[in-house]
């Protein structure tokens, strides 16, 4: 599958989360078998670019191309220049967040919110494609089906865009009213997918192999994007990639290998973001991935009182060595629960 001239690896892509796909995760995912994976969104108020946050989510050193950087703002002219502005930075491609009931940028209401106008839509999409198209730039829209029950515009919007020069659509079966209510459905993104020419991705609620293969077929996307699925249990793309592939189940990963992939993954974390506030955001991670181990409840509680990292790092270590001797084997994971939550902040 291709966004404009990139090759992707596979159609198993990780979605874009604020506050959870930070660059040492998106390698992670990728190294653990996503096809694609998009940045925390940047805000496009330049006045912001300069802060650590900002700068941060930025950073893409060492991430296996192409760099996807996704863009949130109200104003065409702002959403340019951030998208030339991280461009600058290394973004291969720039994805416009239409998808994510995000906070106010400039008084006015980013991401989803703007599904409600669909003439500034069509503006920021126009503006944006216009600054990357003269760099090779291809740009992709991360949209949800509407932004009411009774406005599912999706289509509409997709349509507009695609004629704008869009290279890749993702729709997130939910309207922004629903929030992370109720279940994501696919109706939406099937008719997206008849009226477009070019790539959609379907996304929401896909927690498996199976679940995949089933949206795929019922929508004929070209690609999924798993989110919280993936909060905790990156390896769930090579289990998609092997489902898709071979109608079987991968067996779960080692406990070894999970605790080695963990303490790499904080390392990378603690670089990226300092031991002090390392330490501190690392441990919404660790307890994703403990949170259905036995005995994972207590450790999180008790993690949470660790200061620095060689004791956060002893203590991840200390906790899976114990889990080795019960079993060789992460549990199956039967029913995951994605969580109703969001931190979208800009
Ligand atoms: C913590 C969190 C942060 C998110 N941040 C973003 C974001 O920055 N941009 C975006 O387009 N969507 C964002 N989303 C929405 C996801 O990309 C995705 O559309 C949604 O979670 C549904 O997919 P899922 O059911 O596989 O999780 C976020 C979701 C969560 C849970």
């Amino acid at each position: 599958m291709f966004i404009g001239s990139f090759a992707l690896a596979n159609n198993v892509f990780a979605a874009p989360m604020a506050g959870v796909t930070d660059r040492p995760f998106r390698m992670l995912c990728k190294k653990l078998g996503a096809g694609y994976a998009v940045s925390e969104m940047v805000t496009s108020r330049r006045d912001l670019w300069d802060t650590l946050k900002t700068s941060r989510r930025a950073n893409h050193n060492g991430e296996p191309e192409p760099i996807a950087v996704q863009i949130a703002g109200t104003d065409a002219q702002m959403m340019a220049d951030a998208a030339a502005y991280n461009i600058d930075r290394g973004a291969q491609i720039i994805d416009i967040n239409m998808g994510c009931p995000a906070k106010k940028v400039c008084n006015k209401w980013a991401g989803s919110a703007l599904m409600q106008d669909e003439k500034l839509a069509l503006e920021i999409v126009e503006a944006v494609v216009a600054a990357c198209a003269p760099r090779n730039v291809p740009v992709t829209l991360k949209m949800r089906t509407g932004w009411a029950q009774t406005h599912k515009n999706a289509v509409a919007i997709a349509r507009a865009a695609q004629s704008a020069g869009v290279a890749m659509v993702a729709v997130h079966g939910r309207t922004r009213e629903q929030g992370y209510t109720g279940l994501a459905e696919y109706d939406t993104i099937a008719e997206v997918k008849a009226a477009l020419t070019i790539p959609v991705a379907a996304n929401g609620d896909i927690t498996s192999g199976q679940k995949a293969r089933e949206v795929l077929a019922y929508t004929g996307a070209d690609a999924v994007m798993l989110g919280r699925v993936a909060q905790g249990r990156p390896w769930i793309f090579r289990e998609v990639v092997h489902f898709l592939a071979t109608g079987t189940q991968l067996a779960p990963p080692l406990v070894l290998d999970v605790k080695r992939l963990l303490l790499d993954h904080l390392q990378d974390h603690y670089e990226l973001y300092g031991e002090f506030t390392g330490v501190r955001s690392a441990r919404k991670h660790i307890g994703w991935y403990v949170k259905s181990l036995p005995g994972g409840e207590a450790f999180r509680a008790q993690m949470n009182l660790l200061g620095d990292a060689g004791a956060q790092l002893h203590a991840v270590a200390t906790f899976f060595d114990g889990l080795c001797e019960a079993t060789d084997r992460m549990p199956l994971a039967a029913a995951v629960e994605n969580k109703n939550e969001e931190e979208c902040s800009v």
